[in-house]
């Protein structure tokens, strides 16, 4: 098949899709509870939710959406998680240059990207972020929801981590949708969760190493 500058590259199936955007919408829902709970100030907050046993309930079902989607996401598409999975644990030297070179790139200074894989550097550093800052609210969370079945003193350490951990990964989650949607040139990464699929001249300038081998497998071919 011939090369084309039009080529799509696929990115994120459906699945995966769907379960971005819930879980985006139910940390939303979680954040805002959350702050309506933790600041006097903000209780008027509660209003909006039913009052304050409602804003209790709300924070608790979308707790659920917030913890079990991603995982019903992992087990329709097991391959896409291993996939991350096996990235975020293999790092290469144009991983670390990316890093680096990122700094130009947030400014919107001229920058040359090492050739990247499938992730870049950064979004391998963001899935730890993300990925502890979710693993710690959810275990806090749900130790605050079911204290009788841990160790008192673990649970007395939970409420105050539980509120600690809130405001980093809000940090972390709005630092990824500023990079990923709102940044000058991310709106072709926002396609991809969007439609699914990357442009040519996107992937090319942001995970090269990827971009040829999904050429590769696609048989595309230069002439
Ligand atoms: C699976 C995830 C989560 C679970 C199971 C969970 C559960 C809980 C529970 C049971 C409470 C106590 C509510 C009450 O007073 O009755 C709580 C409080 C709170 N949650 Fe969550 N939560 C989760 C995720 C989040 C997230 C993502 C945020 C913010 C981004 C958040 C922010 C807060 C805050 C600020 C409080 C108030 C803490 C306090 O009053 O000291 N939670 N959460």
């Amino acid at each position: 098949m011939a090369y084309s500058d039009n080529d799509r590259f696929p990115r994120f199936g459906k699945a995966a899709r769907v379960v971005h955007f819930t879980h985006l919408i139910s940390f939303f829902v979680l954040f805002f509870t959350g702050m309506s709970l933790y600041f006097n100030f903000l209780s008027p907050l509660n209003l909006l939710f039913g009052g304050a046993s409602s804003a209790k309930l709300i924070h608790r079902i979308a707790a659920c959406i917030f913890f079990f989607g991603p995982i019903l996401g992992i087990c329709l598409n097991p391959k896409g998680f291993f996939l991350v999975i096996r990235e975020i644990t293999h790092w290469r030297k144009e991983d670390f240059q990316f890093i680096v070179t990122f700094l130009h790139k947030f400014f919107g200074q001229p920058h040359e990207v090492a050739p990247q894989g499938y992730l870049n550097g950064g979004q391998k550093l963001n899935v730890y972020l993300l990925g502890f800052g979710f693993l710690g609210l959810s275990i806090t969370g749900f130790v605050l929801w079911f204290p009788q079945y841990v160790p008192i003193s673990f649970a007395l350490w939970c409420y105050p981590l539980h509120s600690l951990l809130a405001p980093c990964l809000t940090a972390a989650v709005l630092g990824h949708g500023y990079l990923g949607s709102f940044h000058p040139g991310s709106g072709a990464s926002w396609e991809a969760i969007w439609g699914g699929t990357l442009s040519r001249a996107f992937a090319e300038h942001h995970h090269a190493r990827w971009a040829q081998e999904v050429d590769s497998q696609l048989g595309r071919t230069r002439r």
